[in-house]
C-alpha cells in the first residue's frame, strides 16, 4: 500500500454563514464540523494529516491540538491556493493524498477508505468523489466526456445554463497522486467568476496532460453536504442527528419520537433506557441502563447511573447515582451529586451540593453549597442560605436528620446526625445530635381582635 496523506482545508472565512464564529468551528450535533472531519480522517491512520488554517484560526488549533499539523494560509485565495500551502511538508512525497474540506462534517471514514481503494485500483492521477444531488445548486458540477470519463469540474458561478442542469456534484473530496498534485497546482489560474484558485481545476489540468482523471460516485448524497450557510447547517444537523439517534436505537435505547430527540455526538446511553420526545442531551453526558428521561428534559455534561428517572428537568454538569429521581421542573446545577435512591421532587434546585443515599427533597427547595447525609427528610420550601453578598458558605447536615418545611439554614451550619429542625425555623447555629432546633417566634393569639377593628360593625364585614 502506498503512503497516505490527508490535507484538511479549514481556512475559508465562511462569509455566507454571517457569523462571528470561524466557519469550520460551527457545531453540528454539538461538535465542531472540522472535529467531525478530523475524527473520521484519524481512523484512516494516515502518515500525515495537515490542516490549512486562516487568520484568526487559533481556535481551530486550540480545539484540534496535536491531532494534526497546521499551515497558515494568510490570504484566502481559493482551495487550490490553500492546498499549495502544504507544499513545504508534502510537495516531494510519494503516495496518495486525500483532500477534504472542513465544512463537510458527514463523511465517514469508510467512504474515505473506499475512495483510497478505488483510486489505487484505478491507478488514477486524481479521483474525485462525486454524488448525485437532487438540488445541486452551489456545488461544482462534474462535466463528463461521452465515454464517461471526467472532463472538468465547473463551479456554480462559472457554469453555463446547460451545466447547471447537471446533478452530479463535486463533494469537495479528492484523492490525488501526491507528486502530480503539487506539479499541477502551480498551473492553476484564477481567471474565473470569483477570481480564486480553484482546486477542482487540477482535474482538467491533469486531463489535458493525458493523465487518468476518474470520478468515484457515492450512492448516498447525504454524506456530502457542504455547509456554507445556515440552511445547509440545519440540514447537516438533521442528518447527523438521525445518524446518532439510529445508532442509539440499534444499541437498545428507546427513542419515543426520534425526530424530536436531540442527542449530541459522543453521548453514551445504556440499553432499555427510554427517552421521551423533546429531550436535549449534550456534552459529555453518560446515561446508564433502564433510565427514563422524560419530555422537556435537558441534560448537559451529566452523569446518570442506572435506573434513574428524570421528569421535565435540567441537569448540568451534575451526577445522579443509581435509582434516584428528579422532577418535574427541577434543576441540578454544576457539582450537584445526588446519591442512590434519592428523591428530588418538584421545583427544586441543587448546586454544588452532595445529597446522601435515600434522602428526600420533595418540593420547592434550594440546596446550594451543602453536604447532606443519608436518610434525611427535607421538608417543603427549605432554603439553604449560602451567600452573604460576598462569599458562599457551606453547611453540613448529618444522617437521619429531619428538616421541617419552610426552614432557612443560614450557612455555615453543622447539623449533627439524628437531629431536627422545626418547621418555619431560621437556623443560624449548629445543632447537636438528637436535638431539635426551633427558631421562630412563638405563636400568640390576640383575643377579641375582630371587635377592635374600626369597620367590624359595617355590613361589608359581617
Ligand atoms: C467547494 C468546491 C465545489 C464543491 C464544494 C463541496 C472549489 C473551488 N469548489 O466549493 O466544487 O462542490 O466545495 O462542498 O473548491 N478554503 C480554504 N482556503 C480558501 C478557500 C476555501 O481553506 O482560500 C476551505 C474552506 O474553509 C472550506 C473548503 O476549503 O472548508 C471549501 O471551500 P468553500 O469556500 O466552502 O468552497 P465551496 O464554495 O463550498
Ligand atoms: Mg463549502
Amino acid at each position: 500500500m502506498s503512503n497516505r496523506y490527508v490535507i484538511v482545508l479549514a481556512a475559508g472565512k465562511g462569509t455566507r454563514m454571517k457569523s462571528k464564529l470561524y466557519k469550520v468551528l460551527q457545531p453540528v450535533a454539538g461538535k465542531a464540523m472540522v472535529d467531525h472531519v478530523m475524527t473520521q480522517v484519524e481512523q484512516l491512520k494516515p502518515d500525515l494529516i495537515e490542516t490549512v488554517i486562516g487568520t484568526g484560526a487559533e481556535k481551530v488549533e486550540d480545539l484540534l491540538k496535536d491531532r494534526t499539523k497546521y499551515v497558515l494560509q494568510k490570504e484566502q485565495l481559493g482551495t487550490a491556493h490553500a492546498v499549495l500551502q502544504t507544499e513545504k511538508d508534502l510537495g516531494t512525497k510519494k503516495g496518495m493524498t486525500l483532500v477534504v474540506s472542513g465544512d463537510t462534517p458527514l463523511f465517514t471514514a469508510e467512504t474515505f477508505e473506499n475512495l483510497f481503494n478505488y483510486h489505487e485500483k484505478e491507478h488514477a492521477a486524481v479521483t474525485v468523489l462525486t454524488a448525485a444531488a437532487d438540488e445541486p445548486f452551489s456545488y461544482g458540477r462534474i462535466v463528463r466526456e461521452d465515454d464517461g470519463s471526467v472532463s472538468k469540474i465547473v463551479e456554480e458561478k462559472d457554469a453555463t445554463e446547460a451545466e447547471k442542469e447537471i446533478h452530479e456534484v463535486n463533494t469537495g473530496i479528492y484523492c490525488f497522486d501526491n507528486e502530480l498534485l503539487f506539479k499541477s497546482l502551480h498551473q492553476v489560474k484564477n481567471n474565473n467568476a470569483q477570481g480564486e484558485y480553484y482546486l477542482p481545476d487540477v482535474a482538467s489540468i491533469l486531463k489535458e496532460q493525458g493523465k487518468k482523471v476518474v470520478a468515484y460516485q457515492m450512492d448516498d448524497f447525504s454524506q456530502s453536504i457542504g455547509v456554507n450557510d445556515r440552511i445547509a447547517l440545519s440540514q447537516a444537523e438533521k442528518l447527523m442527528r438521525k445518524r446518532i439517534n439510529e445508532s442509539h436505537m440499534r444499541d437498545g435505547v428507546t427513542l419515543v419520537d426520534p425526530d424530536n430527540t436531540y442527542i449530541d455526538y459522543g453521548v453514551e446511553i445504556g440499553n432499555d433506557t427510554v427517552i421521551e420526545p423533546n429531550v436535549k442531551i449534550s456534552g459529555q453526558t453518560k446515561i446508564g441502563s433502564d433510565c427514563l428521561i422524560g419530555s422537556g428534559s435537558r441534560l448537559e455534561d451529566a452523569t446518570i447511573e442506572d435506573n434513574v428517572k428524570i421528569i421535565s428537568s435540567t441537569v448540568e454538569s451534575a451526577t445522579m447515582h443509581k435509582g434516584s429521581d428528579l422532577g418535574p421542573n427541577s434543576h441540578l446545577r454544576p457539582k450537584a451529586e445526588i446519591g442512590q435512591d434519592v428523591h428530588v421532587g418538584n421545583f427544586c434546585e441543587v448546586k454544588n451540593a452532595k445529597i446522601g443515599d435515600r434522602t428526600k427533597v420533595g418540593h420547592l427547595t434550594y440546596v446550594g453549597d451543602a453536604t447532606l447525609g443519608t436518610d434525611i427528610n427535607v421538608g417543603c420550601g427549605v432554603v439553604f442560605v449560602n451567600y452573604d453578598g460576598v462569599k458562599k458558605w457551606h453547611s453540613n447536615i448529618g444522617d437521619h436528620s429531619f428538616i421541617g418545611s419552610n426552614s432557612n439554614i443560614i450557612a455555615p451550619v453543622e447539623m449533627a446526625d439524628h437531629s431536627f429542625i422545626a418547621a418555619g425555623s431560621t437556623i443560624t447555629s449548629d445543632i447537636p445530635k438528637h436535638a431539635m432546633a426551633i427558631a421562630r417566634q412563638r405563636q400568640t393569639n390576640k383575643e377579641d381582635f375582630w371587635n377592635r377593628l374600626p369597620l367590624s360593625n359595617s355590613e361589608d364585614w359581617k
